[in-house]
């Protein structure tokens, strides 16, 4: 079953949702299904390793879940959706509703900003995991100034102190040469932001990088000494992105 609370939105919210998701992203997610299909197998068979304990999930920035495995969100049972974007709620319910009702699993949905409300939602939420789904990369760009930014990022670990919760997120993207291709790039494994650096060039040029590459600001995103996977994604047959992806236990 789900459920989530009617809003209108205006036409700019429907078409970017503040410049992160909207109707275009989901275009671009929708005719991108083939392109992305090995990094959201690589998420697949990160997430099917990660098994909370808690039966509630607190997701954040999960938009339609285009690259979500449904078997991953059928172990809960309750989730608790918060994203921005007003066309998320029917986009999630329509890719995943069915399944997961079938399950018994309750979603609600709710338009938030959940970076700015974090305290509060893990307040409502006392039980659950917690799971970023791609969003803390697009934190710089939605808030604009860099040194805010990048403290919120390496903040919100102290806020999920004592909690089970994970993320994937961009850590660097850019214009690359068109030539690699995706299902034969491994992916790397990093426990700090000191060995992303070490690697980046590494990174870059295995995806066939070319002019300048955004920094998300995510490195420092996890404790230090978290097992992390990276995880390269073809966003456009010519500007990809590195992800990483991690999880930390409840103590
Ligand atoms: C790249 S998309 C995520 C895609 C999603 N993981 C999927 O598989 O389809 C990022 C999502 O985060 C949402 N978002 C960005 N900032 C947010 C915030 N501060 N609070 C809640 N949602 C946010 C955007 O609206 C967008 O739907």
């Amino acid at each position: 079953m789900s459920s989530h609370k009617a809003v209108i939105p205006s036409w700019l919210d429907l078409l970017h949702a503040g410049g992160t998701g909207g109707l275009s992203w989901h275009l671009h997610a929708w005719r991108s299904r083939p392109r992305w299909q090995a990094t959201v197998q690589h998420l697949d068979d990160f997430l099917a390793k990660v098994q909370p304990q808690t039966p509630h999930l607190l997701l954040i920035g999960g938009s339609a879940g285009w690259m979500m495995p449904p078997a991953w969100l059928a172990r809960f049972q309750t989730i608790a959706a918060y994203d921005i974007d007003p066309l998320a709620a029917r986009l999630f319910n329509w890719r995943h509703g069915a399944h997961l009702q079938q399950r018994g699993v309750q979603v609600t949905h709710h338009r938030q900003d959940a970076l700015a409300t974090l305290p509060e939602l893990l307040r409502q939420h006392p039980q659950a995991s917690v799971w970023f789904d791609n969003v803390l990369g697009q934190h710089r760009f939605r808030v604009g100034d860099v040194v805010r930014a990048e403290k919120e990022l390496q903040n919100l670990k102290v806020h999920l102190k004592g909690r089970a919760w994970g993320s994937v997120h961009d850590l660097f993207s850019g214009p690359t040469n068109g030539q690699a291709i995706l299902a034969n790039i491994p992916t790397r494994f990093a426990l700090s932001g000191a060995e992303v650096t070490a690697v980046s060039q590494t990174l870059l040029s295995s995806v066939g990088a070319t002019g300048e590459w955004r920094d998300h600001l995510t490195q420092d995103v996890f404790p230090t000494g978290t097992a992390t996977q990276l995880l390269p994604w073809a966003f456009k047959h010519d500007d990809w992105h590195w992800l990483q992806a991690g999880w930390i236990e409840a103590p």
